[in-house]
């Protein structure tokens, strides 16, 4: 078999009369009584083969027997598709070959296929749980390739990016000491410490911090992430973020170098620019939009209407303002138009979230009709001033003794009924650096204060000495240096200025309730680093998927990793996880009590 001289992609008119060699698969086959074509695939492109019996009759004899996903090598001679007995063009204009095509002279079955699961041009009707478990043939499709191509595009430019930015590349290790961050760690027994695990990374956290304690200033690495978490459809168990970590850096170094890495991204893969980036505090976004990762591309923004309705005598709103909570409602304009059957559908949906229900109102013939109206209409024209709500809206309310309920309520309904409404503008890209978090927020039902973001954080300079509750302190009131940034409403990365004098770090220890003894077990390692000269610094870590997800437009993560777990941690491909022997159970020191086989649910 001679050796490609083209790939399926290549071919034009330039190439006409020239003998080449093309390799791939049949993706295509038609025989026209006589003719035969076959669309030749490989990654590059397609390239259309025709075998005529009068020109070379041993190949047309071989095209015959051809079906789709073969994999042969062709030869033949480039020609112009020509034109039809109308005198129009038989040229492929959708096609990047298609103004030519190859009159076949030998063709060499390099192996037959057997007639695969599905075809790889139909993938896209094909369920997720068969696509999974053929995943070799999913790949083929044009959509993946096509990610898989723009994510290798984008890693390059990442790393051309950092190192024009002086950072260094550096591997952290995967077989690392179990630190919780939030979600759970993947074990890995140790054969040779019996009794002893390895916990994957959930991320390089500490040793980004450890690079800078020694020296190295600026850190970036593209690296796999492990998380046992809770499935949700921006979030797989492995994933891969982009981490980066700079010395003597403040906030805004950290931000500048970030917005540097997605406006050269953006530009490159979508010819799209990334205007400066604004920035929203916390408790604008949460007040405003009821999210730390608002969705800017529409409206629908939570408005405060406490103090107009404190006069009230629905129970509900009184009940709720005089337990210290608030009200707060959301416009829908248009939103008279929802059914009974849709409102109530809603008051149901959100009980999920903390909701005892969702009153509702619409505005008809300058009126409050429906729903709470007896209630409201006594505020109106107060309500519509502030809302901006006219004839046709409709108004729902969130109630609650706790104003955090209130915001997730109305911040989850926003979100759903926008979608629901076809609200959200297709095409846009809507930025925004969420900053000025809290360092710490209390867990009512724990009875502890958890982090934000991570026990690493930096508190405000100004706000360290409210850290301690003993002394006085107010914890609730130290503002962090986090960041997040958000894009359409999903964080595309967060990071934060990391604490880096080590009686701040066991300040904020204490405040969580990892004493000093267990501080000393755990993180250890760390304050000794911190101990023994470790400069200011800060980073963030980007989700690389969710980047990707952005750049083609999915809301799968899956369908931007080319080997995807589901979402229940299994690979259908390989069919992992897997019970294991009992002798490899024994060399581990480890005895299964009881084993539980996930669904194999997608
Ligand atoms: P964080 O936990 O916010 O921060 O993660 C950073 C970014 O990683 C992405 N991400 C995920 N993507 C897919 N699947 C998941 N399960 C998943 N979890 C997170 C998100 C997120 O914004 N060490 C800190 C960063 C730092 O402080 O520098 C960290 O890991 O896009």
């Amino acid at each position: 078999m001679p050796s490609r001289t083209h790939s399926c992609g290549q071919l034009r008119i330039d190439h006409i009369d020239q003998e080449v060699t093309l390799a791939g698969w049949v993706n295509n086959y038609r025989d026209h009584g006589g003719l035969i074509f076959i669309d030749l695939r490989d990654r590059d492109g397609v390239t259309q083969l025709k075998f005529d019996p009068d020109i070379a009759p041993d190949a047309h004899a071989a095209a015959d027997k051809l079906r789709h996903e073969d994999v042969v090598s062709v030869t033949g001679k480039v020609v112009s598709r020509g034109e039809n007995e109308k005198g129009e063009s038989l040229a492929n204009p959708k096609l990047a070959t298609g103004a030519v095509e190859i009159e076949a002279t030998a063709v060499a079955v390099l192996n037959k296929s057997e007639t695969p699961p599905f075809n790889p041009i139909e993938a896209g009707m094909v369920n997720e749980e068969k696509r999974l478990k053929y995943r070799y043939i999913d790949l083929r499709s044009e959509r993946l390739q096509n990610t898989l191509r723009i994510r290798h595009k984008v890693a390059k430019i990442i790393r051309d990016y950092y190192d024009e930015e002086g950072f260094l590349e550096i591997e952290t290790p995967f077989l690392c000491r179990s630190t919780p961050e939030g979600a759970r760690d993947f074990l890995v027994p140790s054969r040779v410490n019996a009794g002893n695990f390895y916990a994957l990374p959930q991320s390089p956290q500490l040793y980004k911090q450890v690079l800078m304690a020694s020296g190295f200033d600026k850190y970036i690495q593209i690296v796999r992430c492990f998380r046992d978490e809770d499935p949700r459809a921006d979030r797989v168990a492995e994933f891969t973020q982009i981490d980066l970590e700079m010395s003597f850096a403040e906030v805004d170094d950290v931000i500048r170098v970030s917005e540097g890495m997605v406006r050269r991204i953006w530009k490159e893969i979508l010819d799209v620019d990334v205007p400066p980036i604004q920035r929203m505090s916390y408790t604008e976004a949460m007040s405003r939009f009821g999210s730390d990762r608002p969705d800017l591309r529409f409206g629908l923004e939570l408005v405060d209407i406490s103090d107009i309705v404190a006069d009230s005598d629905f129970k509900v709103f009184s009940g709720a303002l005089a337990e210290g909570g608030c009200v707060k409602c959301i416009r829908v304009p248009g939103g008279a138009s929802l059914t009974r059957k849709q409102t109530d559908g809603y008051a149901e949906w959100v009980k999920q979230f903390g909701a005892g229900g969702l009153p509702v109102t619409k505005l008809d013939n300058g009126a409050f009709a429906t729903g709470v109206a007896k209630f409201v209409e006594p505020f109106r024209a107060a309500l519509q001033e502030r809302t901006g709500a006219v004839d046709g809206d409709l108004l729902a309310f969130g109630v609650s003794a706790k104003k955090s309920v209130v915001d997730r309520v109305l911040g989850e309904l926003r979100l759903k009924v926008a979608a629901d409404m076809d609200m959200i503008p297709q095409g846009q890209w809507k930025w925004v650096w969420i900053v000025d978090f809290p360092l710490v927020e209390y867990n009512d039902e724990q009875k502890r204060w958890d982090s934000l973001h991570h026990p690493f954080t930096a508190p405000t300079d100004t706000d360290i000495d409210k850290l301690d509750p003993s002394s006085g302190g107010d914890p609730g009131a130290v503002m962090s240096k986090a960041y997040d940034l958000v894009l359409n409403g999903s964080e595309l990365g967060g990071g934060s200025i990391r604490i880096h004098r080590p009686q701040t770090q066991q300040l904020v220890f204490n405040l969580l309730g990892i004493d000093e003894e267990e501080a000393r077990a755990k993180f250890g390692f760390l304050l000794d680093a911190l101990k023994f000269g470790c400069p200011p610094h800060g980073g963030l870590a980007f989700g690389f998927d969710r980047i990707i997800m952005h750049l083609v437009g999915t809301d799968n993560i899956r369908d931007v990793i080319a080997f995807p777990k589901t979402q229940i941690g299994a690979d259908l491909m390989v069919d992992a996880p897997s019970p294991v022997d009992e002798a490899q159970l024994a060399e581990l020191n480890l005895r299964v009590q009881t084993h539980h086989q996930p669904d194999k649910a997608v």
